[in-house]
C-alpha cells in the first residue's frame, strides 16, 4: 500500500501539474487525492501526509479547499508526518504569498501530527506570508507565475530531502 497520501486543489492546474511531478518521484508510494472529492477517511489511510494548496482571492484558500477544509480536523494524527506545498504570486500578492499553508496548518498543528519538509524563504521576492513559521515556508513554495522554469529542480530537491523524512 502507498504510504504517502498527496492531497491537492487546483482551479487552474498549476498545483496540479506540481503534485504530478511529486507523485512521479515519489513512484509507487505516494498516491494523488483532488480534495474536491476527498474524505477524511481517505487521509487516515497515509502515514505521511503532502497538503497542497494555491492561495486564491488575496489570501485566501483555493475553493475546492476552501470546502474541504473543515474535514482535515477528523484525521487521527497521531504518529502522522504532514508537509505542505504552496502555490502562489509573489510579484502579484506580496502580502499574502501562500497564505493558505498558514490556514491550513492552523487547523491542524495541535493535533498530534509531525511536521516536517520546511523550505528556506531565499531566493522569493515577498513582504509577509501566513505559509511562514520560524523564518521558513512550511512546505515546498512554488511560484508559476514568476519563477517557473526553478519549478522542476525546487521539486526535486525538496523530494529528495523528504525521502529521509519519509521513512
Ligand atoms: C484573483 C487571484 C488571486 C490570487 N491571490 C493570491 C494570493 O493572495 N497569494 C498568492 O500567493 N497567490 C495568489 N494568486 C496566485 C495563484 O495562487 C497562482 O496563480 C497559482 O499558481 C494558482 O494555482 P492553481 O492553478 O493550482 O489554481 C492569485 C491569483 C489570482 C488570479
Amino acid at each position: 500500500m502507498a504510504k504517502i497520501g498527496i492531497f491537492f486543489g487546483s482551479t487552474e492546474g498549476n498545483t496540479e501539474r506540481v503534485v504530478n511531478l511529486i507523485q512521479e518521484s515519489f513512484g509507487d508510494d505516494a498516491e494523488l487525492h483532488n480534495v474536491n472529492s476527498a474524505s477524511a477517511d481517505d487521509m487516515q489511510e497515509y502515514s505521511y501526509l503532502i497538503l497542497a494548496c494555491p492561495t486564491w482571492e488575496i489570501g485566501r484558500l483555493q475553493e475546492d479547499w476552501d470546502s474541504f477544509i473543515d474535514e482535515i480536523e477528523n484525521v487521527d494524527y497521531t504518529g502522522k508526518k504532514v508537509t505542505y506545498l504552496g502555490l502562489g504570486d509573489a510579484d502579484g500578492y506580496p502580502d499574502t504569498f501562500l497564505d493558505a499553508l498558514g490556514i491550513i496548518h492552523d487547523r491542524i498543528k495541535d493535533k498530534g501530527a509531525s511536521f516536517v519538509g520546511t523550505w528556506p524563504t531565499d531566493g522569493y521576492n515577498f513582504n509577509t506570508s501566513k505559509g511562514v513559521m520560524n523564518g521558513k515556508f512550511l512546505g515546498l513554495a512554488i511560484d508559476e507565475d514568476n519563477q517557473k522554469d526553478l519549478t522542476q529542480s525546487r521539486v526535486e530537491k525538496w523530494v529528495q530531502e523528504l525521502k529521509n523524512e519519509f521513512i
